[in-house]
Order: structure tokens, then sequence, then C-alpha cells
């Protein structure tokens, strides 16, 4: 178990201002896991966003020292020892508050494109056609569309 500062944006769309936290961390921790910390132990108001906790929703997305990761996948060990680790919301999406950011837009686009099959040309090859029914559903891949 070993100390580490965590220096996390808190804010809403008006502005914000990244905030340090010294809390402990475990030996197998991912970045999901200190902010869980923090919340449980000193900052039960600061929002995240996170379901799965298996690298599949992507909900969990932040930068992580100015990168974008997955909270849930990127183990503390994989940061530098000894140096604050920055959390702040993806910068892509309009933040909502703290960690949180509006990606609505993401889940919306799908429904906004044309399925490729009605898209396709005289004699075109179907066999590797995607379905494209709905954006929930899984995707099948090589199917071809009958
Ligand atoms: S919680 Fe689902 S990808 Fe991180």
């Amino acid at each position: 178990m070993g100390e580490v500062t965590m220096r996390v944006w808190r804010g809403d769309p008006d502005g914000g201002e990244f905030t340090d936290y010294v809390t402990t961390t475990c030996e197998g921790d991912v970045i999901l896991d200190v902010i869980r910390r923090i919340q449980a132990e000193v900052a039960p108001d600061l929002a995240c966003r996170w379901n799965c906790k298996a690298g599949k929703c992507g909900s969990c997305l932040a930068e992580i020292n100015g990168l974008s990761r997955l909270m849930c996948m990127t183990r503390m060990n994989q940061l530098l020892e000894g140096k604050p680790v920055v959390v702040a919301p993806i910068r892509t999406f309009p933040v909502i508050r703290d960690l949180v950011a509006d990606v609505s837009f993401h889940y919306a686009t799908p429904f906004t494109r044309t399925p490729w099959p009605n898209c396709q040309r005289e004699g075109d090859d179907t066999r590797f056609a995607t379905t494209t029914r709905h954006p929930n559903k899984r995707r099948s891949w090589g199917t071809p569309n009958l």
C-alpha cells in the first residue's frame, strides 16, 4: 500500500479547477479504484461515471496525465511513481460535472448514418457487409445481408 496524490478536475460547464487528494493505493489498483476510494473517504460529491469496470462500455473515459484513457483499465503502476496523477474529463465532449462529460452525441450518431447496404452500388459484393440495425445490438462482421 502506497500513498499517491490524485489531482482531480472539479467543476461544471462554467469552469473549474484541479483539487489534490492524497490517498492510498493497493497493488493492482486501477485509476477508477482510487477515484472511488476518494469518493468514499473524502469527496462523496465527486462525479464520476462508470459501468462495466472491464474496459467494455467506455463510460469511464477520462484524460489521465494528458492522455485519453479508460480509468478502469489504467493501472496505477503504469504511471510515474512519486508524481501526482492528473485526472480530467475528456476534452472531446462538453463537461457536465467533474469527471463526467456529455457523450450523448456519441450514442446519437449511429441513428443519423445511412446503413451501408442502402449505399450499395450495383455489382458490389455483399459478402462482407455489416448488419446495422440498431447501435445497441451486436454487430456481426462478415455475415451476408440476406
Ligand atoms: S467502466 Fe466500462 S470501460 Fe471502464
